[in-house]
């Protein structure tokens, strides 16, 4: 079992470690040697289809859910189509509006999960392509959806998923791009930017990695407390409820994930002398916003750990008791940097707590009951 799991102590471990290769994975031989386009040659999407999309619904559960927020976020800015993202035992029985000029997708690691298949199968019975992010090819979800976009992050064992998280925003992020290669939605420049920026992520995560034992003493003082905060803005925020989830999932420490803005209006309440609030800070457009949303939980005794970007690190130190600092990337990537750092956080926090990494109480790794 020591040799499966590579050393590492527990397959969570190893495969976050694995995170960067997933990454190189799921690009390669989807980005052009010259790295000014990036082209899905797996679609059968024509183009004309692709320009006839008036909307998008993402849906999925768990974690592949939150991928899908921020898939939400890349469609929208890269490709300029609405989109909407929903958990599949919802999606369901909202009588959501599906037309033939609606795409669907669906993000299941393993492509079994029962609630988003049949999620599938609503769609495609409404006339609307369907399209799979999923790791597992020849799943049922592979097998029933119009276009596929495998995720190649490998086997993934433990219950509490990671690498398989990060490479389907790796695989929103391209096709995000192959949208905006065939709709001229984006500058070359900007095209290029984003691919050099993804083309980058693998090593960045690799520096993340090297400051593990920092995150093992947070996890450490964290474990001792009974409830805690995640917040953010944009896609920090949807980082946040995945840093949240990860938490509760092994850990069993309850917390919260909450857009900053919206602490006040009900939360803030519940922060007292000591509480820790993981404020993420990555987003610069909404730095300024953030940072008086830490200063109100700071000013009620929360004990803030900050994950920011290289180079604001000094500054956001001012307003936090700790910070985090993660490699520079352009504003839309750093949800593949950031959740690095809270995946390790619950790794640690849950091995602090004595609890079975791998295979957390009352949970399966695909779920495949309604
Ligand atoms: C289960 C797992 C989660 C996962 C979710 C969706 O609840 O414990 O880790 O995110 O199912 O799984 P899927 O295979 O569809 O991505």
């Amino acid at each position: 079992v020591t040799a499966e799991k590579a050393g590492f102590d527990h397959f969570m471990l190893k495969e976050i470690h694995e995170q960067p290769k997933a990454y190189r994975d799921t690009m390669r031989g989807r980005i052009s040697d010259d790295g000014k386009s990036v082209q899905l040659k797996e679609l059968t999407m024509s183009e004309d289809y692709i320009r006839s999309i008036r909307k998008v619904h993402i849906v999925a559960c768990g974690t592949a859910y939150h991928a899908g927020l921020v898939g939400k976020s890349v469609i929208e800015s890269l490709a300029h189509i609405p989109v909407e993202t929903d958990v599949a035992s919802e999606y369901r029985y909202r009588s959501p509006i599906i037309t033939p000029d609606t795409l669907v997708i669906v993000v299941s690691q393993s492509g079994e999960t029962a609630d988003t298949l049949a999620a599938l199968r609503e769609a495609r019975s409404h006339g609307a392509r369907v399209l799979a992010i999923t790791n597992v090819v020849g799943s049922s979800v592979a097998r029933e959806a119009d276009d596929v976009i495998i995720t190649w992050a490998g086997p993934e064992i433990a219950v509490a998923s990671t690498k398989a998280y990060t490479s389907q925003l790796i695989a929103f992020y391209l096709f995000g791009l192959h949208l905006a290669g065939v709709l001229g939605s984006q500058e070359r420049a900007t095209v290029e930017e984003l691919i050099a920026g993804l083309h980058a992520l693998p090593e960045q995560v690799e520096q993340i990695l090297e400051q593990a034992p920092v995150l093992k003493q947070v996890a450490e003082s964290i474990s001792h407390h009974r409830s805690l905060f995640f917040i953010g803005r944009g896609v920090d925020y949807a980082v946040a409820q995945e840093g949240s989830l990860k938490l509760k999932e092994i850990s069993y420490i309850h917390s919260e994930a909450y857009a900053a803005g919206e602490l006040k209006h009900g939360t803030l309440a519940l922060v007292e002398e000591g509480v820790p609030v993981i404020a993420l800070v990555t987003q610069e457009a909404l730095y300024e916003k953030t940072l008086s949303n830490i200063k109100e939980v700071k000013a009620r005794g929360a004990h803030v750990l900050a994950v920011a970007n290289s180079g604001s690190e000094h500054e956001i130190a001012k307003s936090v008791d700790e910070t985090f600092v993660i490699p520079r990337t352009l504003p839309l990537l750093t949800p593949a940097l950031a959740v690095v750092p809270l995946q390790l956080l619950s790794y640690y926090a849950s091995l602090a707590l004595g609890h079975d990494v791998d295979k957390p109480r009352n949970l399966a790794k695909s779920v495949t009951v309604e």
